[in-house]
């Protein structure tokens, strides 16, 4: 953990008791209302954030959560909302003593109709076990990231995560069809709906989706899953320039449009980065500079797989495609996934790394890699890029052997400036948590942000949900 905490001025909270504690434990059981061992709840994914909370509660049921937030909320303890903690912007830990309010209790999958792809979830539930109930009927849930074995649904839901297949499915925003959350006073919100199609009134539900557990703490929820693909393939192509990889882009939406459910970009860094750290894996080609995972979800294998071979021995001849690997096998399938999802997790195992999550028009999408790698120069050890290329969301990732105040210098707000300037946003998909609530100007209007402001006080009045996140 970093210096970065050290100057946070800790709110007007009170401080817990240990009458407050007793409350909890009558509550909740003391199996369910920890005071030790508590340094996972704590400390951050990327360890660069650690709190000091005494207490983490685990309710078992909604009106856990309510009684809870309720009690908090008139004694002003402040509390911080956590899912499986994969968050990667600090958001989902303690800044200073918050109780943490752990969803991993309430995690059952509630029902799931193969008729209308319909699922009703609890928030706690962990994102693979969900998709594993939907497949058992013959849907899919429509959101896959590297973090599905441990992150929660209602983790997804707050930091309305994208993902990989977000170029097919698009984001939650669309796909949660309703949410119950529990508002900071302990009123609970049902905002259910079993429908795609329901106007009545203010669509309240998007106040909850994605607004990192600051406005509300989302225990259930709805979700319309598509029925899974019979046909999967996937292309692992080496390119030699971002100009081919945009070219390939464009023929990969013209030719394969109506099967096309993924499109991510690794750079050649960013992918050795995973190989030297993850020996396990396999990549079926090497020495370019650029690669794309292209993924075909459709319900004709043999059309799927002609469509695709066709697309890349097209773009072999135009000169766009230089190399690459097509397959069906579902085992694998899955082996080029791994290389896509270790990419993060080599890097940050590494070394230590800083992480940034931005949206760019496409044009420009690579460009900042390298000037980045100019700017940084030898204090750096990796400066790479990979993403989700289908999405305009770049994930640029700088390293260096430990956290090093010259190349955080170099980075940040340029970086930021950077993205501003060409209307990007400084957050594609990880949100602003911590690490990124003071530079939530350079994407937001003064205007928004003061809206943004009067909404939370409106719904949090003492601020007691998630503080020191999102607003400063
Ligand atoms: P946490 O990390 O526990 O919490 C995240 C935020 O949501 C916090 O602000 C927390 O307070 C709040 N929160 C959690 N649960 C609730 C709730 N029930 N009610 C209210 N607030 C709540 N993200 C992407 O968008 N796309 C990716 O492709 C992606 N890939 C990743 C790959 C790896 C290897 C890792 C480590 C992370 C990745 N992430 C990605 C980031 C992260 O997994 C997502 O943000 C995920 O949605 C967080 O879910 P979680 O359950 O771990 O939430
Ligand atoms: C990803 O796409 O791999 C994730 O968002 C994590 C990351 O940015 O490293
Ligand atoms: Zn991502």
């Amino acid at each position: 953990p970093s210096q970065i905490t050290d100057n946070v001025q800790r709110g007007n909270y009170a401080t817990l008791t240990d009458k407050d504690v007793a409350f909890f434990e009558h509550l909740l059981g003391k199996n369910f209302a920890l005071t030790e061992d508590l340094e996972g709840y704590n400390i951050c994914f990327l360890k660069r954030i650690r709190g000091n909370s005494k207490l983490v509660l685990k309710p078992g049921t909604t009106a856990e959560v309510s009684a809870i937030l309720k009690y908090c909320n008139e004694r002003k303890l402040a509390v911080v909302p956590q899912g499986g903690n994969t968050g990667l912007v600090g958001g989902s830990v303690p800044i200073c003593d918050e109780i943490v309010l752990s969803l991993a209790r309430l995690n059952k999958v509630l029902s799931v109709d193969e008729v209308t792809g319909i699922a009703v979830v609890e928030a706690g539930c962990i994102l693979e076990n969900f998709d594993q109930k939907a497949r058992d009927v013959g849907l899919t849930v429509p959101l896959d990231l590297g973090a599905k074995a441990s992150c929660h649904i209602g983790g997804n839901v707050s930091t309305n995560a994208g993902g990989v297949r977000v170029v097919r499915y698009g984001n939650l925003h669309g796909s949660v069809l309703g949410v119950e959350a529990v508002l900071a006073n302990g009123q609970v919100l049902d905002l259910m709906s079993n429908f795609k199609k329901d106007n009545t009134g203010y669509h309240m539900k998007h106040l909850f989706i994605g607004s990192e557990g600051t406005l509300g703490v989302v225990t259930k929820l709805s979700m319309l899953c598509p029925h899974s693909s019979k046909a999967v393939n996937v292309a692992f192509i080496g390119l030699n320039s971002f100009d081919d990889v945009l070219k390939t882009f464009v023929s990969a939406k013209r030719n394969l449009g109506e099967i096309l459910s993924s499109c991510e970009l690794i750079d050649e860094r960013a992918l050795n980065t995973a190989l030297e750290q993850f020996k396990f894996l396999n990549s079926p080609i090497s020495g370019y500079p650029f690669y794309m995972l292209i993924e075909t979800s459709g319900s004709n294998g043999d059309h799927d797989e002609d469509k695709i071979n066709q697309f890349i021995g097209s773009g072999m001849e135009r000169g766009e495609i230089q190399d690459g690997t097509v397959t069906g096998d579902p085992g694998k399938v899955q082996e080029i996934w791994k290389i896509r999802e270790m990419v993060p997790l080599g890097l940050i195992e590494k070394s230590f790394c800083f992480k940034y999550d931005i949206s760019l028009p496409l044009r420009d999408f690579y460009n900042i890699v390298d000037v980045m790698r100019e700017r940084c120069g030898p204090h750096a050890t990796v400066v790479c890029g990979y993403g989700h290329l289908g999405d305009s969301n770049l994930h640029l990732n700088v390293s260096c052997n430990e956290f090093n105040d010259e190349i955080y210098k170099r980075v940040e707000p340029f970086v930021y400036e950077y993205t501003s300037k060409l209307k990007g946003s400084i957050s594609a998909e990880h949100g602003i948590g911590f690490l990124k609530k003071d530079y939530l100007h350079y994407s937001k209007d003064p205007v928004a942000i003061g809206w943004m402001r009067d909404m939370k006080k409106l719904l949090d009045p003492n601020g007691i949900l998630n503080p020191y996140k999102v607003l400063n």
